[in-house]
């Protein structure tokens, strides 16, 4: 194992702001709570006092994340090295600016975009904002599981030949449910078809330091990189970082768009967990990591001894094609049990007092991660033996069937997503959009991948399918939800969801 250089152990932008909050200097300044002696009381007796003097703003000794020339970009300039990029960008506002940012600085409006279709909302957001046209091409999908897998290689390469046209291909990977795509083959393929990579690793931050997960994105050769290091390692919820690979992406045009996406007042709380999260991964990731995955494995094989429980492991993963797991992802089956994936996760909040990640038709995903403690996974296991012994009982009744594949192969673009969303637009009912172009992205969330993106004609079987999920407890955003007001009919409410359509 290579020795861990000392100066990853430095936190520039951390220090930089103890320092100044230490020097305890009057502040004409924003932000207006001043240093939290304006801060509600009952917000300061909860939190404490620190938290808010080093709640700052872009100041010459904390530089400015807008142009950054001192702490920032150096702390910046660690995390490049720390994760083999070549330049790393601080993200205040999700992987979901990230993902706009990457679209934004890589196409112009009306180039072709390749998408692998299990993409989260905010890529098509970009290429919405963008005005980009996208060509999807689609995960294999699980059909037990109900779950998209993710995109083989061979149908990354195969689009990138039938779009010779396409400047910019962008695969999720890992997905939300840990499996990643094989990202050094597609970034292999896209070098040979003289494609730009773009890599959503919202769930892969701590790929890079534990050599039995998958191979992180940055070191498979993709261009561009998003991650979200609140996710899974030590940042704090909305800090997220993007890296670049130095030779097809323009790094100037990149740090320009995100003066454009992002605050001028960014969190410096958010930037500083971003500074000690890298340093955390960089100097004891490996060994912060090691625990997490033994426990996830721990936790894996005593779940699957509970009858009527399944949770997804490496070799099905593996036994699907070039796919492989990250471990600590616990995707848990509750088909066997006769439960739904919605009602599984909404009984072990209320009866077992656990919170898992995400809940779809047939599972509940947990994330492991270097937070957890073995007395945490036996809770989870606990309350899982729980749930099946309470489930053998009282069956709330699970649908034998799912269609197993979202209805995304059938949609056709009439026009572009960008013109879609910002046309004339109609309401209508849900069971009567079929046949009407949609002007929204329409998702099942979590895990948010798009159904109908804008400018894609509503079919039968997309409408059957939102119907069916949205029975079952899934929650459907891009329509309006049935309790507000409908179209036209200030203050009634309509009986389902409306979707916004293009007008006729
Ligand atoms: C695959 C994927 N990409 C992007 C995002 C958005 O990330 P963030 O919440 O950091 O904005 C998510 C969020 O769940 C996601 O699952």
């Amino acid at each position: 194992m290579a020795a861990i250089p000392a100066h990853q152990f430095r936190t520039p932008l951390f220090d930089a702001m103890v320092n100044l909050a230490e020097a305890k200097k009057v502040s004409f300044h924003t932000p207006g709570h001043k240093s939290g002696k304006g801060i509600s009381t009952r917000f300061r007796k909860f939190v404490g006092s620190k938290i808010f003097a080093i709640d700052l703003t872009t100041l010459d000794e904390v530089d400015c994340l807008q142009k950054p020339v001192g702490v920032i970009k150096e702390a910046q300039e660690l995390a490049a090295e720390a994760h083999g990029a070549d330049r790393s960008f601080f993200l205040v506002n999700g992987t979901t600016v990230g993902n706009h940012a990457m679209i934004l600085s890589t196409v112009l409006p009306g180039d072709e975009v390749l998408v692998a279709r299990n993409a989260h909302k905010s890529i098509l957001a970009g290429i919405i904002l963008s005005g980009a046209i996208p060509r999807f091409f689609l995960p294999r999908f699980d059909a037990d599981l109900g779950i998209a897998v993710n995109v083989s290689a061979e149908a990354a390469e195969a689009a990138m030949q039938a779009h010779p046209r396409a400047r910019v291909v962008t695969v999720t990977s890992p997905n939300y449910y840990g499996i990643a795509a094989d990202t050094r083959a597609i970034a292999a393929a896209a070098r040979r078809e003289g494609k730009i990579l773009l890599v959503d690793e919202a769930h892969g931050p701590h790929l890079h330091f534990h050599p039995a997960l998958p191979t992180s994105a940055v070191d498979a050769g993709a261009d561009l990189t998003v991650q979200s290091t609140h996710k899974i390692v030590g940042g704090m919820t909305q800090a997220s970082m993007l890296h670049l690979k130095d030779g097809w992406v323009d790094g100037a045009r990149v740090a320009a768009i995100l003066q454009m996406l992002q605050s001028t007042s960014p969190s410096y709380i958010l930037m500083a967990s971003l500074d000690l999260a890298r340093m955390q991964m960089a100097t004891e990731g490996r060994k912060l990591l090691a625990k997490a995955i033994e426990l996830a494995e721990e936790a894996r094989a005593r779940i699957n001894r509970i009858a009527g429980l399944r949770c997804l492991d490496a070799a099905q993963v593996e036994a699907w094609g070039d796919f492989r797991l990250d471990v600590t992802k616990l995707t848990i089956s509750v088909k066997g049990i006769g439960l739904t994936g919605y009602a599984a996760s909404g009984l072990l909040n209320t009866e077992f007092g656990i919170q898992v990640e995400m809940a779809d038709l047939f599972n509940v995903l947990v994330i492991v991660s270097i937070g957890d403690r073995r007395d945490d996974l036996d809770r989870l296991v606990t309350g899982l033996e729980g749930l099946a012994r309470r489930s053998a009982t009282t069956r709330t009744g699970q649908p034998a069937d799912i269609p197993a594949v979202p209805p995304v192969q059938e949609a056709r673009l009439a026009c572009s997503p960008r013109e879609a969303y910002f046309a004339r637009h109609a309401l209508v009912p849900l069971s009567q959009a079929a046949g009407r172009v949609s002007a929204d992205i329409i998702t099942i969330y979590p895990p948010g991948i798009p159904i109908l993106v804008p400018g894609e004609e509503v079919s039968q079987t997309a409408v059957e399918y939102l119907q069916f999920l949205g029975g079952r407890g899934a929650r459907i955003d891009g329509v309006l939800d049935p309790a507000l007001p409908s179209n036209g009919a200030a203050g009634v409410a309509a009986s389902e969801p409306q979707v916004r359509v293009l007008a006729a």
